[in-house]
């Protein structure tokens, strides 16, 4: 009986050194410690063997049974380990593949030129409100001295909402309303959208202005001179030249609109300037006396400086954009050059 254990041992090995396979594995198993396995046969003789035999083979036995399970359960480890690392490897990352590429937002030409305006001004303490989109009549015109009967008022040059509301033709609404919940000193910047019933090369029926005002006691149009000189500058460089211009506003006087020699031609004229050599940028004035009384400001002890300016037309000259309406056309090939 010994010599049948120890064949079964070498013959186990044999079969466990050419297996490969977790299967082939299991089959050595069951083949030879199943219920009806070789070496679970073997073992039914051992009530068979003399008293002194039985604990020797009985011992030799379960050494076999145990190496052999031992062996079969380190094999099979061994395989799932071989399956996992061979996985692994082959799910390895090509680090030298060419990325996707990521794909960044960008900041709209006119959201990126308003924000430098307010920048400009936010250093000169300016602060930024905002004004409603959809304003009454009063803040549009009526407080902003423009009669009922005045050209900017025709049903052509505004998108009415109804008899009294309007969709805001400028941002100067913004000036009366800041006035009339604050007393002075006033030093505010209103950027925003307005709306004019007007399209072509030059003109959207939607575009974007910045508003300023400023008010305290002594100020005089040198200051208003001073600061948009300034202001332009920041904008435009250094060597930028600013002219004032004599023009009238219902809301401001005296009234100034302010060019800058032109961006393109540096003052030679040319076809961007109408060959004047000067580009008109703003409009701007001293508030008007007749606008701080409906504020109830009083006319005596202070004064102020008022200012208007397109964005899309600023964001024009600096960029070299011909024409207003690619702003708003949404064209990624347009926008991305930003
Ligand atoms: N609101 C004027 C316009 O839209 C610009 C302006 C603002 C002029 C403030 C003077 C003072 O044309």
């Amino acid at each position: 009986m010994k010599e049948a254990l120890e064949n079964l041992r070498r013959k186990a090995d044999d079969e466990m050194h050419s297996a490969k396979t977790g299967e082939e594995f299991l089959g050595i198993k069951t083949r030879y410690l199943g219920r009806k396995g070789l070496l679970t046969d073997l073992l039914r003789g051992l009530k068979d063997v003399t008293p002194e035999e039985k604990p020797i083979l009985g011992k030799l036995s379960n050494d076999i049974k145990k190496s052999l399970l031992e062996k079969i359960e380190k094999a099979l480890a061994d395989i799932e380990i071989g399956a996992k690392h061979k996985f692994l490897g082959e799910e390895k990352i090509d680090v030298t593949l060419p990325g996707r590429g990521v794909q960044y937002g960008k900041l709209h030409p006119v959201t990126r030129v308003e924000g430098e305006i307010c920048d400009i001004f936010a250093n000169l303490g300016f602060s930024v409100v905002e004004g409603p989109d959809v304003e009454l009549t009063y803040y549009n015109f009526e407080a902003l001295n423009i009669p009922e009967d005045h050209p900017a008022r025709d049903i052509h040059d505004t998108f009415y909402v109804t008899d009294n509301v309007v969709l805001r033709t400028h941002t100067s609404p913004v000036q009366v309303r800041t006035m009339e919940e604050y007393s002075p000193p006033v030093r505010i910047l209103s950027p925003g959208k307005v709306y004019r019933p007007d399209s072509d090369i030059s003109h959207t029926p939607m575009f974007h202005q910045v508003e300023g005002l400023l008010v305290d006691e002594n100020i005089t149009f040198g200051d208003l001179k001073g600061t948009l000189s300034f202001f332009l500058r920041q904008m435009f460089g250094s060597d930028t030249k600013v002219r004032f211009r004599p023009s009238f506003f219902p809301f401001t006087e005296p009234s100034a609109e302010v060019d800058i020699q032109c961006v393109m031609c540096k003052g030679a004229g040319c076809r961007v300037c109408g060959h004047s050599g000067w580009i008109e940028i703003l409009g701007s004035g001293m508030v008007d006396p007749e606008v701080f009384k409906t504020v109830h400001y009083d006319t005596e002890r202070i004064s102020g400086f008022a200012f208007g300016l397109g964005v899309e037309r600023i964001a024009m000259l600096k960029y070299g954009i011909s024409d207003i309406r690619l702003f708003f056309e949404n064209d990624r090939r347009f926008l991305e050059q930003f």
